[in-house]
């Protein structure tokens, strides 16, 4: 039988949905075309894959020609030693070189062009043989921090997840009719809201943090009524993003609040009972690995979840899973830099019990990957937002998954 190789490779910039560059990446296998397009964050780890080579985005294109030759002819069908061979060529830590970017829409892209071949959609590639089960949408309705504008509150992201839900459809209809209302509930104190969103299309009202979980939390008891559904909240923190290293504290500037590490976690707790979260996302910052532990040792039933901490690192995570910080790490493939690396973390997180919940970035792009991705990884949840057009593409691609399957279990949470 024929080997299924990368036959050729072709890259170009494009746009993310905050209207900033970003590569997109062709890849030919067995004539059937794989296309990738790399998201971006703006509250992105000190320990990530950085997108492009220092000298910019320019840079990192116009390298593709000196190791493309490597690339073709090597086998498509393995994520892992694709990945390996895109750091040999790289040769640091972080894709620096060759930018994590490029190394992210070469590694999803052959992936594609690999199933595509093969007539088999990219989840049953990475997971021939199931189960297949839809992670619950954790989806965002309210956004602060580094998404949305200086009247925003100081947490990034106010989130939603409709735990009562049977299937993913009736789980998508119920964040979206929460937005809706959380948008309504907004309006009932402020009638000038000018209906604006931040990045992640969550509402980016003029309010506080506390505010901010009382609308949320009053639209989900609404919504709940309406369709007799348990919904349940959670947030993300983004504490590196509020940390400041040289007070030793959590800066809340909107709120004209300082918190020390006790005092934050203190906090949390707080909010965990008064609210009811189930998740908890970067609830101290990306060194805090003693804080993460005094958490989880605290609250049961509740993910508590590494973004910036693990940055879908192998190395990060397996020192996490030592120390018991946490119970839950997100999954962002751009992150690691590639499709083999992000499914390694996963991997390792499932074996040690840590949930995954696989994640967009704040500027996105209308690939559905994601939803793939999510399944294929037995992902819990998928944070993928609520709306606008680069959100809905992963969401849909999970309904026309679901009717492929005639039908899919929710995935089994443990909150
Ligand atoms: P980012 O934020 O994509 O801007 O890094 C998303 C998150 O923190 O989860
Ligand atoms: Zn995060």
């Amino acid at each position: 039988m024929k080997k299924a190789c990368i036959e050729a490779i072709k890259a170009r910039i494009c746009y993310d949905s905050r209207g900033n560059e970003s590569i997109e990446v062709d890849v030919k296998v067995n004539s059937f075309i794989g296309r990738a397009c790399a998201p971006k964050g703006a509250s992105t780890g000190k320990y990530e894959a950085v997108d492009f080579n220092p000298k910019g985005i320019e840079a990192s294109l116009k390298l593709l020609s000196d190791y493309s030759s490597k690339l073709i002819g090597f086998d498509a069908s393995d994520p892992y030693s694709l990945s390996q061979l895109l750091r040999e060529i790289d040769g640091t830590e972080n894709f620096s070189r060759i930018g994590g970017s490029m190394a992210y829409a070469i590694s999803m892209a052959t992936a594609e062009a690999f199933s595509k071949s093969k007539g088999i959609p990219l989840y049953k590639m990475l997971l021939p043989n199931g189960p297949y089960l839809m992670p619950y949408p954790l989806g965002n309705v309210l956004c602060g921090g580094k998404h949305a504008g200086p009247g925003a509150p100081d947490i990034q992201e106010f989130l939603i997840c409709p735990l009562g839900v049977k299937n993913i459809r009736e789980g998508l209809k119920i964040n979206i009719a929460v937005h809706k209302e959380v948008r309504k509930q907004i309006e009932k104190k402020d009638p000038y809201f000018t209906g604006g969103k931040g990045d992640e299309g969550g509402w980016a009202p003029y309010v506080k943090d506390e505010e901010a979980f009382e609308l949320v939390s009053s639209a989900s008891q609404i919504v709940s009524d309406v369709f007799g559904v348990d919904i349940k909240l959670g947030v993300d923190f983004a504490s590196s993003s509020l940390w400041n290293n040289n007070e030793k504290a959590y800066i809340y500037n909107r709120s004209k609040v300082k918190r020390s590490p006790g005092e934050q976690l203190d906090f949390i707790m707080e909010l965990v009972n008064k609210y009811h979260l189930i998740y908890l996302e970067d609830p101290f910052h990306e060194e805090a690995y003693d804080e993460f532990a005094e958490l989880t040792k605290k609250l049961s039933k509740v993910y508590i979840a590494g973004d910036d901490i693990f940055v879908t690192n192998t190395y990060r995570l397996l020192k996490g899973i030592k120390m018991k910080a946490g119970n839950a790490a997100i999954l962002k493939v751009n992150q690691a830099g590639t499709l083999g690396d992000a499914l390694n973390f996963a991997e390792n997180a499932r074996k040690h019990n840590y949930a995954l919940i696989t994640s967009h970035r704040s500027g996105d792009t209308s690939d559905a990957h994601l939803a793939h991705i999510a399944i294929a990884t037995k992902s819990k949840m998928i944070k993928s937002g609520v709306v606008g057009g680069e959100r809905l593409s992963k969401l849909n691609e999970l309904l026309r998954i679901d009717e492929e399957l005639s039908g899919c279990g929710m995935a089994k949470l443990e909150v």
